[in-house]
């Protein structure tokens, strides 16, 4: 990736305040792009993007949101009018072994997984520009089953097609659409499946040594591989489905 990678363009990272999401701020940011990054939290998003070098805006905006959406995007609009990049990262996992699996589980993990990628695409269109790249952040259990986890990765196993498709439907206006697919990657998503900083330590641990690496990633290893699938580096790329797992689910 070059320090010009992104020179001229603008992009949206939607989930960008923490974990994935803020390091392919960063990456985006360092290559001379303008970057808006998006989490419900306020503060939280207001602050990553004071703390990142470069260009990089903080919006308030819940991906679920349709108001928020449309103040997103007038925003870019009125500011950069155009987008070059789309990287959608916000995600909901809340685990649930079979027989424990409630109606409000299942509509709140497609909510965020897959209603509101959808959503966040559409309102995307009229500002992409031909050339620009779409990348979806999927999961390894879209392709690797884990235990308690069956919604989850339903709902990843849908943004994968739903990348299919796109690519196929967007092709006409040379908009490339991939998913990059994370193993298990020490962020703050991944510290929340554990109560205590204690049992976090463990399961990152654990995780670990199921990878043939023998560790997790780090949320930069990911973010390099988006960043590389946004970038016109990547420009006969699509469709395609890039699995950053330190070959959890290769071998
Ligand atoms: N970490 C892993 O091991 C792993 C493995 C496979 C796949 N993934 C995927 O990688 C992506 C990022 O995961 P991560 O672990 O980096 O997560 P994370 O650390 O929890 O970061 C998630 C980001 O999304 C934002 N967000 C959450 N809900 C949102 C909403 N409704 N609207 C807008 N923004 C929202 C969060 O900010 P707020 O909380 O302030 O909204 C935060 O900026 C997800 O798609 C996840 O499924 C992660």
């Amino acid at each position: 990736m070059t320090r010009s990678a992104f020179l001229d363009k603008t992009a949206i990272v939607a989930g960008g305040s923490t974990g994935i999401g803020y390091a392919t701020a960063q990456k985006i940011a360092q290559g001379g792009g303008t970057v808006y990054i998006t989490g419900r939290d306020r503060a939280r998003v207001m602050s990553a993007a004071a703390d990142i070098p470069g260009n990089v805006i903080g919006i308030q905006a819940d991906s679920r949101s349709p108001e928020d959406l449309d103040r997103l995007f007038t925003e870019v609009q009125e500011r950069s009018e155009r987008l070059d990049v789309l990287v959608i990262n916000a995600a909901s996992l809340a685990p649930a072994p079979l027989g424990t699996i409630t109606r409000e589980l299942v509509t709140t993990t497609f909510d965020l997984n897959v209603t509101a990628t959808i959503m966040v695409v559409q309102k995307a269109l009229p500002l992409l520009t031909a050339g620009s790249s779409i990348v979806l952040t999927g999961s390894m259990a879209a392709h690797k089953a884990s235990r308690n986890q069956s919604v989850y990765a339903a709902s990843k196993a849908a943004v994968r097609a739903l990348a299919r498709t796109w690519a196929l439907e967007l092709s006409p206006r040379a908009i490339r659409v991939n998913v990059v697919s994370p193993g298990p990657t020490d962020t703050p998503g991944l510290g929340r499946l554990a109560p205590t900083a204690e049992d976090q330590t463990a399961l990152v641990t654990r995780m670990g040594a199921g990878t043939p690496m023998t560790r997790v990633g780090t949320p930069e290893e990911v973010a390099s591989v988006i960043a590389f699938v946004a970038s016109d580096a990547a420009s006969h790329v699509n469709g395609a489905d890039y699995q950053v797992d330190g070959g959890y689910g290769q071998v």
